[in-house]
Parts: structure tokens; sequence; C-alpha cells
């Protein structure tokens, strides 16, 4: 192996780590109520440490009312009793931390459910001493309380619907840009941002490595000096406000990112890992976040790429041109070059399938899901993959809206039909190919009933694929998934060029074949990929530099040729 680099000494752990997703609810089930918990994660260990991750990030245990599946939290400070309780959670940190490996937690603090006893207690009065720790407004002006558009902005929720209620209680309308029992925070409160503060650092102080940031550039909103907030410009078609560009990266986010650091991470012997999910952030917004002399986090999720196939919204499916794709990541890679730090991700609990979505979940499954790996993980940033990716589960195939548990599908669904924006094969088809339920799915890790998942009734159906698909028929196969997956994490803790190298994007015009050189002290990599299931000619500007380079990783069992691709062929070659 190649010495450490100079580079490589001085970059921060995670350059070089790979992150593993776990969506609790969908995992492992442990006493067999159908719903995955943490005793059925510690169960699982062994999975993710031959897998060979460095970190585990949680979807969120947190006490929950379950409206968004755990994203709605009415106490941080405790573990729902559907996923088990704070000594199991303490047991699977401890088991984690002994195999070397960190944990991750989710942190949602943009809003919390409305159950929160915060929430309960801002409701209860207009003058109660936490009222201020929401968004409260007023009904808009000459309105009718409670009449469409009498709304304090005319936002729309992203689980359809507008972004206020109104609460009889007090008669005031609350902000909530989730579902309606998702407040938002008002973290233009010095009280709300200290005690969130104090909660991360209990966290940390029970031994957790960091946290991944929900919607963290929403918390901040364009409020006006008079309290108000602006309405939102109306799209075409759209029954709705788009509120976000007045939530969106708001006038105080980096001020509240910073304090936070301070507040929570500066001054730590190991530093925690810190991403920010951030709907809508570009390239310039993100140098700003991940410059570490700026002190706010280590990477953020962008959506530029998984906005690609996507219409006047996510449920207008479009198909994906391959240069669209190379473009953005193009973009990204750039920008990101000499300051910040990318994160690299296809799929996470919102997203559908990536085999299903951008290869070929029917006969090429297996070799898209492997070209598709290679490509991301290739990249400059740190990898995430999300639980079942390793295996190439597919998306759901749901065929009837009975099957869908996720509140925004369901929303979405209700809202359109009632509309007349679509018929119900329409709204079926897109839900199909978008709904996050594709990725809800249990994880299959075997071919008995429920994919091993459950010895009960799961809460959402086990795709029925699981009886080829599955962890247990890939963990001692040499030709499986997973073990592709297990030698790209390989090179990554292995190949400092893989973690730390440049990285220049060839044949950016090209329609079918994905291309770039990662390069580092001397040492080259050519990554190619065919997006593709048929062969494509390659014609690479220095081609003839390749000849004799050594192929690191590929997915077909001979090493093929540089100039031309098989279907859905990735290779990966080395020099110098
Ligand atoms: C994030 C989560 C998503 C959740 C939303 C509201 O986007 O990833 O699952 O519904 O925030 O918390
Ligand atoms: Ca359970």
């Amino acid at each position: 192996m190649t010495e450490p680099t100079a580079a490589a000494v001085v970059a921060p752990w995670w350059t070089s780590a790979v992150v593993y997703q776990v969506y609790p609810r969908s995992f492992a089930d442990s006493n067999g109520d159908g719903i995955g918990d943490l005793r059925g994660i510690a169960s699982k260990l062994d999975h993710l440490q031959l897998l060979g991750v460095d970190v585990i990030w949680l979807s969120p245990v947190y006490a929950s009312p379950q409206d968004d599946a755990g994203y709605d939290i009415s106490d941080y400070r405790a573990i729902d009793p559907s996923f088990g309780t704070l000594e199991d959670f303490d047991a699977l940190l401890a088991d984690v931390h002994s195999r070397g490996m960190k944990l991750v937690m989710d942190l949602v603090v943009n809003h919390t459910s409305d159950e929160h006893p915060w929430f309960v207690e801002s409701r209860s009065s207009l003058d109660n001493p936490k009222r201020d720790w929401y968004w409260w407004r007023p009904t808009r002006p000459h309105m009718e309380p409670g009449a469409p558009g009498a709304e304090p902005t005319n936002w729309g929720s992203a689980f359809s619907g507008p972004a206020w209620d109104l609460d009889p209680l007090t008669g005031e309308y609350y902000l909530h840009l989730f579902s309606r029992k998702q407040p938002d925070l008002n973290w233009e409160n010095p009280q709300v941002r200290a005690e969130i503060y104090a909660m991360m650092r209990w966290w940390l102080a029970r031994g957790v490595d960091g946290f991944r940031m929900d919607v963290i550039n929403f918390i901040s909103k364009a409020v006006r000096a008079d309290g108000s907030l602006p309405d939102g410009i109306v799209h075409d078609g759209a029954l709705y406000g788009d509120g976000q560009p007045h939530f969106g990266c708001g006038p105080r986010l980096h001020e509240y990112l910073q304090e936070m650091h301070r507040e929570v991470f500066a001054g730590r012997d190991v530093a925690p890992l810190t991403v920010g999910e951030m709907p809508g952030v570009t390239v310039d917004d993100a140098v700003l976040f991940t410059d570490p002399a700026r002190a706010e986090v280590d990477m953020v999720f962008q959506f530029e790429h998984v906005g690609l196939d996507h219409g006047a919204g996510k449920f207008d499916v479009h198909p994906l041109r391959l240069t669209d794709l190379k473009a953005s990541f193009g973009r990204w890679q750039a920008g990101l070059a000499e300051v910040g730090w990318n994160s690299l991700y296809w799929d996470n609990h919102d997203q559908p399938r990536i085999v299903s979505r951008f290869g070929d979940d029917g006969e090429h499954r297996e070799l898209s899901a492997t070209m598709l790996a290679t490509v991301l993980h290739l990249h400059r940033g740190t990898p995430y993959v999300y639980q079942g990716e390793e295996l190439a589960m597919t998306n759901a195939h749901f065929t009837s809206i009975d099957s869908y548990r996720d509140i925004e599908s369901l929303n979405h669904y209700a809202e359109a039909l009632a509309h007349g924006q679509a018929n119900e094969d329409t709204l079926l088809a897109s839900l199909r190919a978008m709904s996050r339920d594709n990725a809800r799915t249990p994880v299959q890790w075997d071919a008995t009933a429920q994919a091993g998942f459950t010895t009960g009734e799961p809460w959402i159906a086990v795709n029925p694929n699981y009886r080829e698909i599955n962890a247990a028929a890939q963990h001692d196969d040499p030709g499986s998934v997973f073990s592709f997956y297990r030698r790209l994490i390989e090179l990554r803790h292995t190949e400092p060029v893989v973690a730390l190298g440049d990285f220049t994007m060839l044949l950016a015009d090209d329609e079918a074949v994905y291309a770039f050189v990662r390069s580092l002290e001397g040492t080259e990599l050519l990554v190619l990929g065919n997006f593709t299931g048929a062969a494509q000619p390659v014609t690479l500007p220095n081609a003839q530099v390749w000849a004799g380079a050594e192929l690191v990783i590929g997915n077909y069992s001979d090493p093929g040729v540089v100039d031309s691709l098989r279907p859905w062929e990735a290779q990966v070659w080395r020099r110098g």
C-alpha cells in the first residue's frame, strides 16, 4: 500500500470515511411488533462491520408521535418506546464503538412535534413564556380566520396544504413547513437556541459522534422588522406560494451555525461529524457552510443531482439526462475543490432506490447498481450508503395507494386528486417512481418469511423480490453487490487518491458514458461508467496514457478495455 501523503496526514478523519444510514423502522425488528428497533440494529452490526463502514447515521429514534416517521420529536432526550429504551441505546452505542465504528444522530431542530411540551405550552395562551418559541402570527388583515387564503403567508407546506394552521385556542396561526404536527421552532429566540445546544451537548456526553442536521438551512426565516413574513411566488400550476426564498438559507443561518459550533462542537479532542441537510443550497453557499475556517458544518447534503429528473415538482417525473448529472456533479466537485467538502449520496430515506431510478432494476440490476456505486464512491467527498443500497434493493413497485405509509405521498395523492391535478393512474405512477416509501420497505436479510425483518406483520410491506435479493445470499458471494461495496469502501480506506485526489471531469457531452480522473501526487485513477444497457465506445482525449494501467476495480469478471464499455460496465484504472 502507498504511504499516507502529507495531505492525508492533516486531512480530517471523515475524508476517508464511509457513512451508512440506518432507518430504524425498516432495519430489523427484534420483538415481532413489525417495527424495526435498537436491539434489531444491534443484532445486525456484523453486517455493517463486514461491509466496512466507518460511521452509522441513525435516523430519528427519539420519542415521537410518528406523524412523519420520527421526524416529529416530542422529547429530544428520550427514545421512542417502539424503538426501545435509553439503555438499549447505550448498549448499541457501546457495541458500535467496540467494533471501531462511530454513531451519528439525526438532529431535527427546525421543528418539534406539536406534542412536544414546548409547543403544548406555547399554544396554551398568548402570553405564555414559550409563546415566542414558535412562529405564531395573526390572520391576514381584513380576512376571516380560517378562510382560504387568510393564512399569514401564502406558503405551501412540504407535505401539501398551507404551511400555517389556525389554532382555535388563541385564534392565531402557527407555521409548519412540514406537517401540521411539526411546528417550526423560532430560532430568533435565544432561549430556544440555548435549549437545543444543551440537548446536543447531552448526546455528545453520552458518547455520540456527531449529528446529521435535518433541513438545517430552514432555521432562519426572513422575518421583517414588523414581524411579518413575505408571501412567495405562486409558480404555474401550484396551489400555494413558494416560501423557500424566505426560509431557505435565511439571513441569520451562518450566525446560528457558528454559534452552534462554538457552543457545542469547539474544543473537543475528536471533532464530531457534522453534516447539514440543505435543500436548495448552491455551490457558493456550500463553500461558506463547509469552509473549515468559518466553523459551521463539515459538509452538506445538497439536492441538485436528485432533482434532475423532477419537473414542476418531485412527483412530475422526467428521464435523467446524463450530461445534466455530469454538469451538476462536476460543478460541485470544482466548487469545493479548494475550500470545503462534499457529501456524496444516491439514496436516503427520502429518495427512491437508485438502481430503479438511474439504473436498471430488471435484467441488469447488479451491474447497474455496482456501476452507480463506483461512479459515486470515486468522487471526492464522503460517501453515504443507505440501508439496502449495498444489496441493490429496488423500489417497492406498489400498485395500490393502500400500500403507502408516508405522509408526503399520501397527502400529495389526496391533494392532487381533490384538485383534479392528475388522475389516479398518473398519481400512482409518480408515487411508484418517487415516493419515499420506495426506500422504506424492510431490509431484506434472508429468504425466510418477511425477509427475516420481523417475525410479525411489518409496518410496511416487504418487497416480494426478497427471495432473490437478500443479505444472506450475498455475504459470502464474491460476485455479489454487497462484496462489491466492501471492495469500494476498502478502496477509500487504502488509496489516498480516492479520498483526497483532485477531480477532473472527462467527456462532459457524452450522454452514455460517465468518465473522470482523480489524481494525487503522481497517482492517477481513471473512472468509467456506462449508464446504458448497450455497449458504448469510449473516446478519451488521451487514451494512450492508460495503456498498461492496472484495473483497480470493475464490475465484470474480466477487466475489459478502456475504449469500449459493456452494458452498465464500471472500470477504475490506476497508473503511477
Ligand atoms: C428532512 C427529512 C425528511 C423529513 C423532513 C422533515 O428532509 O429527511 O424525512 O420528512 O426533513 O423533518
Ligand atoms: Ca420492534
